[in-house]
């Protein structure tokens, strides 16, 4: 059989047109979806008696046979007929025989292919949900096996402030939390059917599009015919999630970077996840964050590249809009590839407490509390500020560090000064201090890490209870 479409035309499509304007070396990835919605579809047809149901169970019977083939790898798919959605047709029409032409019923692909689409991304957010919160705990495991180790806290690159370790572990925890909950709430608006729209007006045949939706798992269906065939911004809005949650994970990998030098010694990479050098044999390099940081990039360029196809489109479908697949599916796997290894990494990292404990008491990061000291007993802050500037120069001129003064020393620059001044100045002392909701102090940072857990367990009944949804 030649082209599905080719009634109208009297030549065959050019060689290199046909090998332009194909679309089946990528979409085949949403094989299972394509069937998965036909199979809805024609059932529905069947329902509402508008085809006969012996036609019908023989089209569900041969769509189920290539469902088969295309698990064995049965089916070579060609790019004479273009895309997904025309292989599968023709293999069925091919199977079956002319009764597989009655599945295109009251159906384009313009609303065939935006289905397939919504079914193949409520799926990888899901996953991502679940991958997210995979990573969460691993991070917050480090948090709890942290919680009494103090390392400096840095703005500007610079030594600011120490802090738990752990405190920085549950950072990271707020910010893919957030990364969860915009996957989550985006679910509401990948869930939502656009068959039934047709080519762009609708059909005219007396389809039930509720019945498609309850069958397929979705909780509403497109409003307008238009709008169902040429939205994609559910596309555009997961490659914005993507690009932010990769943009989580490359400044985590740039610190983790940092903190394996040897400059910093703070954490080890369990060597299941770095690399050697081919030329310098003491090498052991942090590939995984490194390739991380660097696939953001590509991320963020297929968000680019998809608002800007979009951009400028009349209603309603265009073929410029199969340009919306080949960045999704490369940010899927992207995604999947970083968030994979991200987990056990963080899991497997060794933290060097000593080096940090080192560095924390090699600085002035408690200068602060020596200020808050005086202003506690009576200084206006800008006052002690000036106080304990003048302090931490004259240390540093005299190579100590505040600890290293004496008594005498510190009254040089305030009477108030007196002997409990060293207990402040402890770093245990200086994290415990900071004792406010959402602070370093320990009992708050435990506190955090008993609430991010409920919030993580949530999450993963919320994965489970979604995947059976989304199937
Ligand atoms: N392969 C096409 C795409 O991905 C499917 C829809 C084609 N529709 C059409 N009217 N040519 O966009």
């Amino acid at each position: 059989m030649s082209k599905l479409w080719g009634g109208r035309f009297t030549k065959k499509t050019d060689q290199l047109v046909e090998e332009y304007t194909a679309s089946i070396m990528f979409d085949k990835e949403m094989a299972v979806e394509d069937i998965q919605g036909s199979l809805a579809h024609v059932t529905m047809l069947g329902k509402c008696g508008i085809l006969p149901l012996d036609d019908v169970e023989q089209i569900k019977d041969g769509l189920h046979r290539v469902r088969n083939k295309i698990d064995r790898g049965e089916i070579e798919f060609t790019i004479s007929d273009e895309d997904i959605h025309m292989n599968i047709e023709k293999t069925l029409i091919d199977d079956i025989g002319p009764v597989g032409g009655k599945l295109h019923t009251g159906r384009s692909r313009n609303d065939q292919v935006a289905t397939d689409m919504h079914l193949y991304l409520r799926k990888r957010v899901v996953e991502f949900v679940g991958m997210l919160q995979k990573l969460q705990e691993a991070l917050v495991e480090q948090a709890k096996a942290n919680l009494d180790t103090i390392v400096p806290g840095y703005t500007h690159l610079q030594r600011a402030q120490p802090i738990l370790f752990a405190h920085h572990m549950m950072a990271y925890v707020s910010m893919f939390q957030r990364d969860v909950e915009r996957l989550q709430d985006s679910y509401k608006r990948i869930n939502v059917l656009p068959l039934g729209a047709g080519a762009l007006a609708g059909t005219t045949f007396a389809i039930d599009r509720h019945f498609v939706a309850q069958q397929l798992g979705f909780d509403r269906v497109y409003e307008n015919s238009l709008d169902a065939v040429s939205d994609r911004d559910f596309i555009i809005e997961f490659l914005s999630n993507a690009s932010m949650i990769m943009m989580h994970l490359s400044r985590l990998s740039e610190e983790l970077i940092l903190w394996s030098s040897t400059e910093f010694a703070f954490v080890e990479l369990d060597d299941a996840f770095c690399t050697g050098s081919s030329i310098m044999p003491q090498k052991k390099n942090p590939d995984v964050p490194e390739l991380v940081r660097g696939k953001t990039g590509r991320v963020y360029g297929n968000l680019m590249g998809l608002l800007t196809v979009l951009k400028s489109l009349p209603l309603a479908y265009n073929k410029d809009m199969q340009e919306d697949k080949e960045g999704m599916f490369d940010t899927v796997r992207t995604l999947q590839g970083a968030l994979q290894l991200f987990a056990p990494m963080i899991a497997t990292m060794k933290v060097n407490r000593d080096r940090m404990r080192q560095a924390v008491s090699q600085d002035f990061s408690n200068a602060t509390d020596i200020a808050d000291y005086l202003a506690s007993k009576g200084i206006p802050f800008r006052q002690a500020h000036e106080i304990i500037g003048k302090l931490v120069l004259y240390s540093i001129q005299n190579q100590k560090y505040l600890l290293d003064l004496s008594v005498e020393e510190f009254q040089q620059f305030s009477k108030l000064f007196d002997e409990n001044i060293y207990s402040v100045l402890q770093p245990e002392n200086v994290v415990n201090a900071r004792n406010v909701y959402g602070g370093t102090a320990t009992n708050q940072v435990s506190d955090a890490i008993a609430r991010a857990s409920g919030v993580v367990e949530e999450t993963a009944r919320w994965v489970d209870e979604y995947l059976a949804k989304s199937k």
